[in-house]
């Protein structure tokens, strides 16, 4: 996000949030850069609580979050980047083309981290035993492997859906990173 977003977003949409830690640890490391931001957080499980929305106004954050499928939630409002983590995976082509189409027309940008396909990833998993991951944990890591992404795949289904791809890459051992631009020049 420093290196692909140049102006600072006021308003930010989070596909896919959980329970909204990840992006309190995404608030806490650009608050400064970024210190007016209202953050959108969509999941279809209301996991987030007033708690963590505090934590969010702590760095000048005001958080909202929405009990809703991505699919059929359509904000009032446009948003000035959204941003995925560890859900695109969970769609196969034809709902991430629709998905990218629906982002598209919501913000110019999109910031993306899924799990990385690759071999180094799918042995890693093995050892989450190790630190006492249950069954349940182990096979939805492996899944979430065989279902994630490599080489270009996401920005080949952003520019069939219409858009730029900015950047497509891995990132350390585990990370697949994509940033794509809703219209040329928009970022
Ligand atoms: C692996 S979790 C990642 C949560 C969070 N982004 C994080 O990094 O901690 C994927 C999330 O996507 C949500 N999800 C899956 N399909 C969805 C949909 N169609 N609409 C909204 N949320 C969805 C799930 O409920 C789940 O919370």
């Amino acid at each position: 996000m420093r290196a692909n977003v140049q102006t600072p977003p006021l308003r930010i949409l989070e596909i896919g949030a959980g329970d909204g830690k990840f992006m309190l640890t995404v608030a806490r490391m650009m608050a400064r850069r970024w210190p007016d931001v209202e953050i959108v957080m969509v999941d279809r499980i209301g996991l987030i609580g007033k708690d963590l929305c505090d934590s969010f106004a702590e760095f000048g954050w005001r958080a909202q979050p929405v009990t809703a499928d991505i699919f059929d939630w359509a904000g009032d409002r446009p948003f000035d980047l959204v941003c995925a983590n560890l859900i695109l995976h969970h769609f196969d082509d034809t709902r991430l083309l629709e998905l990218f189409s629906r982002i598209m027309t919501m913000a110019p940008v999109l910031v993306a981290t899924e799990p990385l396909r690759a071999k180094v990833p799918l042995v890693a998993t093995r050892f989450l035993r190790l630190i006492g991951a249950c069954a349940v944990t182990l096979n939805d890591a492996t899944q979430s492997v065989r279902a994630g992404f490599r080489g270009t795949e996401l920005s080949q289904l952003w520019q069939l859906s219409g858009g730029t791809p900015v950047i497509e890459a891995r990132k350390g051992l585990f990370t697949q990173g994509f940033v794509g631009a809703s219209m040329p020049g928009t970022r």
